[in-house]
């Protein structure tokens, strides 16, 4: 296990393994097991919601760029970053996973030349690309990253004025959500696995965790280990440096069945965070269900 530090939300967390456990986890994965498990892309509603979130991001940088250029963090198979380049923006998609990135490239290979892809940590990327960017999507992606506040901090660095940093698909810091869409959010995962068969898995992970230890997986999603990803902590960094930020809420979880009955029943459990930088425009933000 790595070194511990503490997190934005006062918790423990390792820091070195992130990387190569995010590695292995992500380049094993086929795609078909990668969607299954992915709310956001398995969902009509959740691709409606981030289609349009992409459409309207994008619409507010090309009152600057004709084409904005997207810096897609985290990007995975290549569906976040397809709706970007179908939207008509320059893409440069990051990840660690070459497999990932294979797939990507396939994926949105009728637009090669708007696109470019760098392989490897999003915040060294960051750090060695040149240019600043319209637009910084991490969708799905912070709480992969143990230290997410650096890369939320290196992100304004890398826009450009009036930019737009957008957080999609993350699970708020649970101490900030009510008490229903807390408990509501459990039942539907533990649910979900046990309809899979995977009771076992599940339950050497809840052992581990109420000792207080961490098992090789936590590594991969931290959210399930340090309490969620902390919305407020990440408005701060951003606002001390004078963006305007707006989040909402929604719900998801992986079972068809499970989104039907909370998106019927109102309950919230994930965090959509759209962030303009100094010198952007007033707009609303609402989120449509
Ligand atoms: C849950 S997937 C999200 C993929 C895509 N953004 C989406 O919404 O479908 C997380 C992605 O982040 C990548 N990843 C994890 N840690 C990373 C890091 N430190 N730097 C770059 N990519 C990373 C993984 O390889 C994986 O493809």
């Amino acid at each position: 296990m790595g070194k511990r530090v503490e997190d934005g939300g006062g918790t423990q967390v390792t820091l070195s393994c992130g990387f190569d456990a995010n590695l292995a986890h992500y380049d094993r994965l086929t795609r078909e097991e990668y969607l299954e498990e992915t709310p956001h892309l398995k969902h009509a509603a959740l691709r409606r919601l981030l289609r349009e979130t992409a459409r309207a991001v994008l619409d507010h940088a090309k009152r600057r760029a004709a084409q904005p250029h997207v810096l897609d963090l985290g990007a995975g198979e290549g569906s976040v970053t397809l709706m970007f380049l179908e939207e008509g923006a320059v893409v440069t998609a990051v990840d660690i996973s070459p497999q990932r990135l294979a797939q990507l490239r396939e994926r949105c290979s009728r637009f090669a030349d708007r696109l470019r892809t760098v392989e490897g940590d999003a915040l060294d990327a960051m750090n060695r690309l040149d240019g600043r960017f319209d637009v910084i999507v991490a969708c799905s992606f912070l709480h992969h990253v143990p230290d997410y506040l650096s890369v939320v901090e290196k992100a304004k660095a890398c826009l450009r004025p009036g930019g737009i940093f957008l957080v999609f698909q993350e699970t708020p810091r649970y101490d900030t959500m009510r008490r229903l869409d807390y408990y509501f959010m459990k039942l539907a995962y533990y649910a979900w696995r046990a309809g899979k068969g995977r009771w076992g898995e599940w339950f050497r992970r809840f052992i581990a965790h109420r000792r207080g230890l961490l098992l090789e997986e936590d590594n991969v999603d931290y959210h399930l280990v340090r309490n969620g990803v902390d919305q407020f902590a990440i408005c701060r960094t951003l606002e001390a440096s004078g963006f305007r930020c707006q989040v909402s809420y929604y719900w998801s979880t992986m079972s068809r069945l499970w989104q039907w009955v909370g998106t019927s029943l109102g309950i919230r459990n994930t965090f959509r965070l759209i962030a303009v930088a100094p010198e952007g425009c007033e707009r609303s933000w609402a989120v449509r269900s």
